[in-house]
């Protein structure tokens, strides 16, 4: 799958403009007055229901760790700064007597320091000292309770409130010298999640790791069975003073939702928020595991899970590293290219650091710098302010996750300033630079405004080559080209395909027909008259589509019931509306749905575990992943003939294959449902230069048991209509990118249905009324290689998911002017009923 998220030039959504035509007459307009109080009104009392159910309703049951709402046993934690006590090292074994005297010492300390607030002391439980560390440092957290009734009527307990009576106290003159006039000068105390209050003399999970040279490792309990639900788990680590300590994670696979279950990283011994490395949750893969890095010589990593679903949990490796070489960054760099990052890239940059790289090229020229990689994601963090971490360029600072990041300096110096607090760190950057000449900056090529050169033919071809967008302004469009209004030139291919690609809607705005006219789906405008007249006058037939004013009419647009009446509805089956007298129609509709509840937004194009309950990965002999499949039913997959049939007839034996439903992650096939195969049906008529009639069925040896994640597609009616411009999703393991690898989690992508007449054009008619284009002609979203036989899903309103194609062949993957081209469904459908007699 090549599923970059846009086209390069940004324009994915689809936009349906009002046209003039369709403007609103006067006569209406009362109407809409009346209309308008009315939405007003159901607004108003919906938001008021909304305000009264999340802020009245709940708030005295409800206690989440949020800034201004305080959980029902807040908890705080923090370190502290000890004055006139010598660092011994005993005080790293909490058996030993001098930390158990220490620490309850300073435990009594801070019972007494919230006594000069009175509603800190009302609430107080308790505090509890948890290690101590060179300096002297010692680590604690304070415990409060409030008893639910209350809760409401103390909005003004707060972190501030907590730290003002700590800081204030250790100020007092008089305040207790504790043992052997030891003294606390300096406090710090941030809310924290009450589950990590753990006494480090817990038996069970509270661990005490020194971290060496060599590698040592540790893992979650249970490891990889599964970890136990109610786990609260914290490993302190500690290396020598001149150290600093690496962990990284080669296996990580814990529930996905943060809440429930988590690993965070702390650049302290105490689980205090503002020095959180990271918070990570969910399954990383191989290829991305999580790499962590300390500023000093300590770091804490607490595991906490509340949810019962049965997942491995993580390894972890650790080593103690020089600080010296942790430290090293930034510099003068003299030669005329190179490349440079961020701290010990591509592991998580230290908190606290600050470097500064000074790129000097000879006098008169100037430096251009890209970055191949730049993540500087802080939660909470304004990425226009960049408060936190950041990289800072020219008195620009940047940070968040950007792509593309390509500058120019003024002058043969530029600096490149990179900062991290103390909380929350990232990947950081990956750079090259390299110098230019001002008078000449790209020979033979063009200068973008932001530096970039390109090639020269790349100028005004209606694709942002830049990023800027500076290589497609002031041009002369060419007469196969549309001028959009905002300057722009793009392929009049792209004008009316209902996808805004001038970015101004300007090529979608004159589409619309007379209004005497009909619109047919690929756009062609035709006297209103053809509609339902028994004839296909438009070539998508959706002139005769939807007739419901001639029931006894059978077309080829009609829906056939089992009974052999027509029903002139478009897309009649499965819509839980029973068209058909004999209901033949609503009749075999347990398909299409996914079980699994799937409202949670994830990132990328990683498909979720249950999205696609359909998708069959197929595994020919040794060679691992390489078709996709869909589930018809418990017996039957549909694929793509192309698969078995090639040059060698081993792919036509059925025993040569595997296949995979329910899966994921390639590399997790053990989770999946293994099935053998009984039967290849491949269709007589499939040509092996044409791709036509691309499509075959797979008989499984067993039948398949449906679950969360196992489930069939529903398979169209023939006379199903997928108009152009629909959004539908193809999915699939293939390759990333054209030529590149295959994907080892799921993909999915969403991509639009073409019209036939611009698919016909494009693919220089190489369709036959078996196929149909899905994609953009933009280019950006599309399969790829290994996606084949895979399928093409589109959802329609009655709730259900029905497959519009079977991924079949394309020119490269995702380049512009050329969609993938899919196996029609509707075309084939009456073969796979003969075949599979579904
Ligand atoms: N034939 C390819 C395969 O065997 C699928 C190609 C799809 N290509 C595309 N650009 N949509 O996996």
């Amino acid at each position: 799958m090549n599923a970059a998220r846009y086209g390069q030039n940004g324009n994915e959504e689809r936009v349906d403009f009002l046209k003039n035509k369709e403007k609103v007459p006067a006569k209406k307009k009362t109407g809409i007055l009346i209309g308008i109080v009315v939405v007003l009104f159901i607004l108003t009392s919906v938001a008021a229901f909304l305000i009264w159910f999340f802020v009245f309703k709940d708030s005295n049951s409800k206690a989440t760790l949020s800034k201004n709402r305080i959980p029902a046993e807040p908890l705080f934690s923090g370190h502290m700064k000890l004055m006139g006590a010598t660092y011994d090292q005993k005080l790293e074994d909490t058996d030993s007597q001098e930390f158990k005297d220490l620490a309850a010492k300073l435990e009594t300390d801070l019972g007494e320091y919230y006594k000069i607030d009175p509603l800190l002391s009302k609430y107080y439980t308790k505090s509890i000292v948890t290690a101590f560390s060179e300096g002297v440092n010692a680590y604690y957290w304070s415990q409060f309770y409030i008893p639910v009734g209350e809760l409401e009527l103390v909005p003004e307990f707060s972190e501030e409130r907590v730290l003002n009576a700590l800081e204030k106290s250790i100020q007092e003159p008089d305040s207790r010298m504790s043992l052997n006039n030891v003294k606390i000068r300096k406090i710090t105390a941030s809310l924290t999640d009450p589950r990590m209050a753990r006494s480090p003399q817990a038996e069970d999970c509270f661990l005490h790791l020194e971290a060496a040279e060599e590698v040592q490792k540790f893992s979650s309990v249970g490891y990889p069975k599964g970890y136990p639900s109610g786990s609260r788990c914290q490993w302190q680590i500690r290396a020598s003073e001149e150290n600093a300590i690496s962990v990284s994670f080669p296996s990580f696979d814990i529930e996905d939702d943060c809440s429930n279950d988590f690993v965070a990283v702390f650049d302290s011994l105490s689980p205090d928020q503002s020095q959180t490395i990271t918070k990570q949750c969910g399954q990383r893969p191989p290829s991305n595991p999580l790499m962590v890095m300390s500023s000093g010589n300590i770091l804490l990593i607490s595991f906490i899970a509340d949810t019962n679903v049965q997942k491995p949990g993580f390894q972890a490796e650790y080593k103690a590293i020089p600080k010296t070489e942790v430290e090293k960054c930034g510099g003068v760099l003299s030669k005329s290219s190179g490349n440079f990052t961020s701290p010990l890239h591509p592991i998580f940059y230290p908190p606290a650091i600050d470097c500064k790289w000074s790129i000097q090229v000879s006098s008169g020229l100037k430096v251009r710098i890209k970055f191949s990689m730049f993540r500087m994601k802080e939660p909470g963090v304004d990425i226009r302010r960049c408060h936190k971490d950041y990289v800072e360029i020219m008195n620009t600072k940047y940070c968040g996750e950007l792509s593309n990041l390509a500058l120019t300096s003024d002058s043969n110096v530029l600096e490149v300033v990179f900062h991290s607090d103390e909380s929350f760190t990232d990947k950081g950057f990956s750079a090259e630079y390299s110098a230019y000449d001002p008078k000449n900056p790209c020979p033979d090529k063009f200068a973008c405004e932001t530096g970039m050169c390109i090639a020269k033919s790349l100028q005004c071809d209606g694709w942002n080559d830049c990023g800027d967008m500076s290589d497609e302004a002031n041009c002369k469009c060419d007469s196969d080209q549309f001028s959009c209004a905002n300057g722009l030139c793009k392929p009049k291919l792209w004008v009316c395909d209902r996808v805004n690609d001038c970015g101004d809607g300007s090529d979608e705005k004159q589409c619309s027909c007379d209004p005497n006219e009909w619109r047919c789906g690929n756009g062609v405008c035709l006297p209103q008259d053809v509609v339902c007249n028994n004839r296909k006058d438009c070539e998508d037939g959706s002139d005769e589509a939807s007739c419901k004013a001639s029931p006894d009419l059978c077309s080829d647009f009609s829906f056939k019931c089992a009974s052999g009446e027509c029903v002139n509805k478009v897309n009649a089956e499965c819509d839980r509306v029973s068209d058909c007298a004999d209901k033949s129609d609503e009749a075999i509709c347990d398909c299409g749905t996914r079980p699994y509840k799937l409202n949670r937004i994830v990132g990328g194009q990683n498909a979720e575990l249950g999205e696609w309950p359909w998708q069959v990965s197929l595994h020919f002999m040794t060679a691992g992943h390489v078709c996709g499949a869909s589930i018809l039913s418990d017996r039957w997959l549909l694929s793509a003939s192309h698969c078995f049939v090639t040059h060698s007839s081993d792919n036509l034996i059925p025993s040569n294959w595997i296949t995979y439903s329910g899966l994921q992650y390639q590399y997790k096939i053990s989770d999946a449902q293994q099935r053998k195969l009984k039967k290849i049906i491949t269709h007589p008529l499939y040509s092996q230069m044409t791709y036509d009639y691309d499509i075959a069925l797979l008989e499984l040896s067993e039948p398949l048991v449906f679950s969360n994640t196992i489930q069939p597609i529903c398979l169209p009616s023939s006379s199903h209509v997928f108009p152009a411009g629909m959004s539908c999703w193809v999915t699939g393991w293939g390759a990333l990118r054209e030529a590149g690898q295959l994907a080892m989690t799921l993909q999915k992508a969403s991509v639009k249905i073409i019209n036939d007449t611009v698919c016909n054009t494009v693919t220089e008619n190489q369709v036959t009324s078996r196929m149909l284009c899905s994609g953009f002609l933009a280019g950006g979203v599309d399969a790829c290689q290994g996606d084949s036989g895979g399928p093409l899903v589109c959802f329609e309103e009655s709730g259900k998911w029905f497959q519009a194609g079977i991924v079949s062949w394309g020119e490269g993957c995702a380049r512009r002017n050329k969609p993938g081209v899919y196996s029609r469904i509707t075309k084939l459908r009456d073969w796979i009923k003969q075949e599979a007699g579904i």
